[in-house]
């Protein structure tokens, strides 16, 4: 018998302050830096974001919407064999984020570690788990994406500070006699590292370099309508289905042109694009789960949809996981 890995269940967790453009233009203006929410909505389609207390970490917020998630697929912590968490803001430089997200769920034995793909990290952190399922490494994964990005702004640079948020989503992948995810196609090209990055590192107990987030927006995005574009199209073909077949595409959540772009060059309807990317901001590796989560718990998406997933960004990194749901 063949085996697959299928979503036994969805959640996100958000932290609860809820930041809209006007009251970050207000914010920024205290700091002489201008901004509005006319340019931010036209832009990027961003309305809200949500910024976690100063307290709060990546596996705060990816422990919350693992629970979450937990309960949805009516799994205990304690039958889950794999965790992996995708997030480029750990709590830490090491352990990782998902070693101390296991301790917080109660669980302990597992493997447990964090993937560094940055805004495609989902993607990544699911084709692993989907292949340690599929040789029988694990029966029940936990993955889980989840950033506090608002860690990494610099809240003097406007071309970047509006565009970010913090938030989680998790979902239970489990081992399955039915096909869950049907294929996945993951990319990296090393030399565009300069267009989004943190360059920062810590070395002899000091910050090196600028630890804030820095990027070229105009690159990024030209690169990311063409690599979403042809992730998409190579995963259809090593699944043997076509765009016809897709009834929600759920692309990393950065900027709507981009989303609009991906969906009318794989022409796809417009009312099979899933948004939150107005609620969110760009919530990088935790968008596409987040996004998932909102749309399954609102009941768009339901048991059997076939859901095209797409993440893009920093290294640069990108790639797409094409699933029934
Ligand atoms: O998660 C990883 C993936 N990341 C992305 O996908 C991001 C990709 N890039 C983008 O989404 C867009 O490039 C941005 C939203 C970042 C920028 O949009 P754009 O249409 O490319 O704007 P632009 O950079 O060409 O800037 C247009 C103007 C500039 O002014 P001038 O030079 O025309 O006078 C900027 O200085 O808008 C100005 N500007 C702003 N104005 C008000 C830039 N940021 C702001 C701002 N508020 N926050």
């Amino acid at each position: 018998m063949t085996r697959y890995s299928r979503i036994a269940g969805t959640g996100s967790y958000l932290p609860p302050r809820r930041v809209t453009n006007a009251d970050l233009a207000a914010e920024l203006a205290t700091k002489g830096v201008e901004t509005s929410d006319q340019w931010i909505i036209e832009r990027t389609g961003i309305r809200v974001r949500h910024f976690a207390a100063p307290d709060v970490t990546s596996s705060d917020l990816g422990a919350q919407a693992a629970r979450h998630a937990l309960e949805a697929a009516g799994v205990a912590a304690s039958e889950i064999d794999l965790i992996i968490v995708a997030t480029s803001t750990p709590d830490m430089v090491f352990p990782s984020a998902a070693c101390i997200l296991q301790n917080k769920l109660g669980i302990a034995g597992c493997p447990a570690f964090d993937v560094q793909a940055v805004c495609s990290g989902f993607v990544y952190a699911l084709t692993i788990a989907d292949s340690m399922i599929k040789t029988g490494a694990a029966n029940k994964a936990l993955v889980i994406g989840a950033e506090v990005f608002s860690r990494i702004l610099d809240f003097k640079d406007r071309t970047t500070c509006v565009l970010f948020g913090d938030g989680a989503g998790a979902v239970v992948l489990e081992a399955s006699d039915q096909p869950g995810i049907l294929a996945s196609d993951l990319h990296a090209d090393g030399k565009h590292v300069g267009i989004l990055c943190v360059p920062g590192t810590v070395s002899g107990g000091q910050v090196l370099g600028d630890p804030l987030l820095k990027m070229d927006g105009q690159a990024v995005f030209k690169l990311a309508v063409g690599v979403l574009e042809d992730a998409a199209r190579a995963t259809l073909a090593k699944a043997g289905r076509t765009e016809a077949d897709i009834d929600w595409l759920i692309p990393h959540q950065a900027n709507i042109r981009i989303m609009q772009g991906t969906a009318k060059r794989l022409k796809l309807s417009l009312d099979k694009l899933i948004v939150t990317v107005d609620e969110h901001g760009n919530t990088s590796a935790a968008s596409i789960p987040l996004a998932l989560d909102v749309s399954v718990r609102s009941g768009k998406i339901k048991k059997g949809d076939t859901l095209m997933l797409e993440g893009v960004g920093g290294g640069f990194t990108w790639g797409a996981v094409l699933l029934d749901f």
